[in-house]
């Protein structure tokens, strides 16, 4: 594999692929050469540093990686996560074709669609009034208690949603931090809210803290009797949801075979499919099955996740670019950012082989990004003029929902395409003097001014264009994502689906908790932390 990421460093030099504006000026026709469709998702990457040339080496990287085969492991549901001995099957969680999915032996997809219903069941009670709290009132408000894949979802997509949010009002807490749910339930009456705990393990901490907290807060209100009513449960753990107290109807499994981050699909959803309903909750299913029938059969130049996958690997270990900004011009999809980062970062943010050796040279890059066009006005002009070249991914809706507003939409889309052409043409130094010169500056500060205003262009973006974020577009996107981080963490040789690296602060924690309470002394700890500990005790109040 690291001769073709050679071939590729050397192909870049020898055909001056990073000068995006002497590609352009050269070929007409290079936009249709590089941009691919799904059905109205329109992904273009010719603003990035590709010719025929690369693309050829791209297609041999990902072939020789064996991506392909890796792929139908993942989809016939080999236990391919091996440090967990778990198959990956999120995919099987969308499988509209109700094709059937074998774990050992077994086929899934009964299981699946009994949960989906019992979900859509439970969702349309909640909905319509008809499943009333114990006081017989119906349920206004919507609580989801989770962390991570059991939060950054739910509360991604009901934002992304939120045109077909028709059901009770949704709020999420995952923080152990006291703050997010005491500012939370503020704002509740415990005989209208509902609570779901949604932890795959049920063990997380912060989750069972905040689960502990809202019990208290419907017993006190309401009375012990009265928590059954108040509280369901969303966990892959059926035993440890019995122990918590939790009715037995009100609990709605999944399986180990559903990474956190990728839970999305399953009854993690549950808020989402009390917020938007059972039918468009199913639309967001049909789209993410129709970008895996598409990942699965595409050939490489026509395929959406392996041509993305292809160019982060290029990006990160070709061209050496340490981080990716999302960017999505569409307000709706402001915690999208942060749903990749845990996407991406925990999934190949990986420093060892699937052999257990360590990874040459780079894996995933640092994900983060804010909505456009907010994001022009904090940290653009480093993307523009920083001394490190920072890929960008811009995605933009034809038509938002706001038919009164539509100049208001058209700014919106003039924002997105002018920052990813300034990003390519740049402005050179003789340009930059122009401009003054014709402004009345003179020779002489023009030239002193014009360094400034100078703008390397040449950096790289890829932009997605759809016709509007509906339940089936929000679906096919986050599928295409996941899809590209799968490519990425098959080239780099790693699995991308154990997440080892955020239980060692777990474990300190647990340990530190004593010593923070003044139960245990701060022996064996470093200096660092035994002088914290003590800055913070006698910093106390309470
Ligand atoms: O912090 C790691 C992690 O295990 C994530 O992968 C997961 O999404 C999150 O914690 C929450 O876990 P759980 O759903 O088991 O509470």
């Amino acid at each position: 594999m690291q001769a073709i990421i050679d071939k590729l460093t050397s192909a870049v030099a020898a055909t001056h692929a990073e000068d995006l504006r002497a590609a352009f000026a050269a070929d007409p026709q290079r936009f249709s050469r590089f941009s691919v469709t799904l059905g109205d998702l329109l992904m273009d990457y010719s603003k990035c540093a590709v010719n025929g040339e690369i693309l050829d080496l791209l297609e041999e990287l990902v072939t020789t990686a064996g991506v392909a085969d890796k792929r139908d492991q993942m989809f016939s549901g080999a236990p391919i996560n091996f440090t967990e001995g778990r198959a990956v099957l999120h995919t099987a969680l969308r499988n509209r074709s109700n094709r059937p999915v074998m774990v050992e032996g077994r086929d899934v997809m009964p299981d699946v669609n009994g949960v989906l219903e019992a979900m859509g069941t439970f969702a349309e009670g909640i909905r319509s009034g008809e499943t009333k709290g114990a006081t017989g009132k119906a349920i206004t408000d919507v609580v989801n208690i989770g962390i991570g894949g059991s939060d950054l979802g739910p509360v991604m997509a009901t934002l992304a949603l939120s045109p077909f949010h028709d059901g009770p009002r949704l709020h999420f807490v995952s923080n152990i931090d006291g703050a997010h749910i005491a500012d939370t339930l503020k704002t509740l009456d415990a005989e209208t809210t509902l609570f779901i705990v949604a932890s795959k393990t049920f063990t997380t901490i912060e989750t069972m803290t905040n689960a502990q907290t809202a019990r208290a807060f419907v017993a006190d209100a309401l009375g012990e009797a009265a928590v059954g009513h108040h509280f369901c449960a969303v966990s892959t753990a059926l035993d440890k949801v019995a122990a918590f107290g939790i009715d037995q109807a009100r609990v709605f499994g999944f399986w180990d075979w559903v990474g956190g981050r990728y839970s999305i699909w399953s009854a993690i959803g549950l808020p989402l499919m009390i917020a938007i309903g059972p039918d468009h909750f199913g639309q967001f299913l049909d789209g993410a099955h129709a970008m895996d029938e598409h990942f699965r059969t595409a050939p490489f130049r026509d395929n959406l996740p392996m041509l993305l996958g292809a160019l982060g690997v290029y990006h990160r270990k070709v061209l050496n670019y340490p981080t990716r900004a999302i960017l999505p011009y569409d307000q709706r999809l402001s915690r999208f950012p942060a749903y990749l980062q845990q996407l991406d970062m925990e999934s190949n943010g990986k420093s060892v082989t699937i052999d257990g050796k360590p990874v040459q040279g780079a894996s995933g890059p640092v994900v983060w990004g804010e909505p456009g066009t907010n994001g022009q006005h904090a940290f653009y002009q480093l993307i523009h003029q920083g001394t490190s070249v920072i890929p960008a991914e811009f995605m933009i809706a034809a038509n938002g929902f706001e038919p009164e507003l539509r100049h208001q939409h058209d700014l919106l889309i003039a924002n997105c395409l002018a920052q990813s052409e300034a990003l390519m043409k740049g402005r050179t130094l003789a340009e930059a003097k122009g401009q003054l010169t014709a402004k009345g500056v003179t020779d002489e500060d023009a030239d002193f001014l014009a360094p400034h205003r100078v703008f390397s262009g040449n950096r790289p973006s890829i932009t997605f264009v759809y016709d509007q974020l509906t339940p089936y577009t929000l679906g096919r996107l986050i599928a295409l994502y996941e899809h590209r981080v799968f490519v990425e963490g098959v080239i780099f040789r790693i699995n991308s689906f154990d997440q080892w690296g955020v239980e060692l602060g777990k474990e300190l924690a647990t340990g530190l908790l004593p010593v923070v309470q003044g139960k245990v002394a701060a022996t064996g700890h470093d200096s660092s932390t035994v002088g914290l500990v003590s800055a913070l005790s006698e910093r106390k109040t309470g």
